[in-house]
């Protein structure tokens, strides 16, 4: 049987779930629900990244131990992604001492290696990003990404990892189209601009840093969180029983603000530890709120609760999906998602659905072929699903089986036909033949909805005792 691992960054633990989080993690459940149904092994791990500065800040102001902090947060993610319907086989977190163990392993085999030196880290660190800038990375002298204050000045004494030493075997690596593991093109070029502008070698301990993992050469300091979290795609594999022969990873997602860690730096490390690199990452872009940015100060952060309460699971789960940030931002917000929610799924999925079920009750659906992913255009079908063409790939589905029976019916009008009429007795076959497709495609994004609308149409036309998606107003 084909094996399939498939990651999300893990989240950091500092915050709480929201939206931006759950696209990342719903795309990774439905490659993950698909390959499945494609008849895959699959290994699909998200988790929360525990370590660091801002995660010790957040303790603090809590007036907890950094540990009591994350221990109180991490149910919450758990909790999050269990509410959606996420199909993760394993969640990670990184203070679990299994993972401390393995990093720790890795770090150590690196410096064995020779390619890590002592040396003196002058200039910004944005705790936000929890990482160091270049003074050409500010924008008005601090980080664009995250407030002022989170820039700061640091100088202190770090050991340092010899990046730039694999500089030239990267480069070939992703140059080489068989090799390369940068996903969408776009990014690939950047990437590539990046490594050609010149590459420093970088900090991977912090000495002031108390929260973290000791590095095992010098327990005075601790590993530099990102290398730390980097690790847990490589640690899973080896914590969870079963899991080793899933390395090298098929597939990490991630949001494109952390391109380069996960396609220069982890493979560098991977690179100098003698590990075989990750085949495929796969960047997206974000979601923008009304056309701005996110943020806890704007007030305007969405969570996935919110979205659950209003639309159901399998609604949040198809709305998130159909405005999925793939190479561009995104601009969502609830109106949007409320007429999306009314045109889609009430107007069009839940309508179309009642219909067939109220003309057609006891109608035989046997006859009708099974669906299957062999087909020309269910291939079209995985290949945009794999491209995280989400809104494409569910597009062609409405389009191909629910938008075109509605049309059919709108012809063929059958509620103004005999209910023994050979013609509707005809389209009707054909929409519940179509329905059962739709609900074979749409399994991985709204997989309760679709299993009800297979029970529907199984074997014959069932009565719908409550309508799939109530309008909303
Ligand atoms: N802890 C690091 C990742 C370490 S992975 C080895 C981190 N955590 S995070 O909590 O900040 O999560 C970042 C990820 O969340 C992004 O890469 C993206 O997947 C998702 N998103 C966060 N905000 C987002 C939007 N506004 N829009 C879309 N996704 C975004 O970085």
């Amino acid at each position: 049987m084909d094996k399939f691992y498939i990651t999300t960054p893990i989240y950091y633990i500092n915050d709480v779930p929201h939206i931006g989080h759950t696209c990342t993690t719903l795309a990774a459940d439905i490659i993950a629900r698909l390959h499945r149904q494609l008849g895959e092994e699959v290994f699909f791990l998200t988790g929360t990244d525990e370590h660091g500065e801002k995660v010790a800040e957040a303790a603090q102001k809590e007036g907890l131990s950094p540990q009591e902090f994350c221990d109180k947060i991490a149910p919450r993610f758990e909790e999050a992604w269990k509410n959606l319907n996420i199909s993760n086989d394993f969640f990670i977190r990184t203070t679990d001492k299994r993972h401390e163990k393995v990093v720790s392993e890795l770090l150590q085999k690196i410096y064995d290696g020779g390619d890590v030196y002592k040396g003196k880290y002058e200039g910004w660190y944005c705790t936000g990003c929890e990482a160091f800038k270049t003074d050409k990375e500010l924008v008005d002298g601090h980080c664009p990404l995250h407030p002022p204050e989170k820039t700061v000045q640091k100088s202190e004494e770090n050991w340092f990892f010899k990046l730039s030493k694999y500089v030239p075997k990267i480069t070939e690596l992703i140059e080489n189209d068989k090799t390369n593991y940068i996903f969408p093109d776009s990014k690939k070029s950047e990437i590539l601009a990046k490594l050609k502008a010149g590459v420093t070698d970088i900090s991977i301990t912090r000495e002031k840093v108390k929260w973290g993992i000791p590095a095992p050469w010098d327990t005075n300091h601790t590993i530099y969180v990102w290398i730390d979290a980097l690790i847990n795609y490589y640690s899973a594999t080896r914590i969870v029983e079963g899991k080793t022969e899933f390395w090298p990873a098929d597939l990490h997602l991630l949001g494109k603000e952390i391109l380069w860690f996960h396609t220069v730096i982890w493979q560098a490390m991977l690179l100098s530890a003698k590990i075989e690199l990750p085949k495929r990452t796969y960047t997206h872009s974000f979601y923008m709120i009304d056309g701005q940015k996110m943020s806890k100060s704007q007030g305007n952060v969405i969570g996935p609760q919110h979205l659950i309460d209003l639309f159901g699971v399998d609604g949040a789960r198809y709305l998130v999906a159909r405005s999925f940030p793939s190479e561009n931002d995104s601009d969502v917000g609830i109106s949007r998602f409320k007429e999306k929610y009314n045109a889609y799924l009430a107007n069009n999925l839940g309508n179309l659905v009642s219909r067939v079920c109220k003309l057609g009750e006891g109608l035989k659906t046997q006859s009708t072929p099974t669906p299957s992913f062999d087909k020309e255009g269910s291939k079209n079908f995985v290949n945009l699903i794999d491209q995280l063409k989400l809104d494409e790939a569910i597009g062609w589905v409405f389009e191909n089986f629910v938008d075109s029976s509605n049309n059919l019916l709108n012809q063929v009008t059958p509620w103004k036909l005999e209910p023994d009429d050979p013609k509707r007795i005809e389209v009707l076959t054909e929409c519940a033949a179509n329905l059962k497709k739709a609900a074979y495609y749409l399994q991985s994004i709204m997989p309760d909805i679709s299993k009800k609308i297979s029970e529907l149409f199984d074997e014959e036309i069932k009565p719908l005792e409550s309508g799939l998606f109530p309008r909303i107003a």
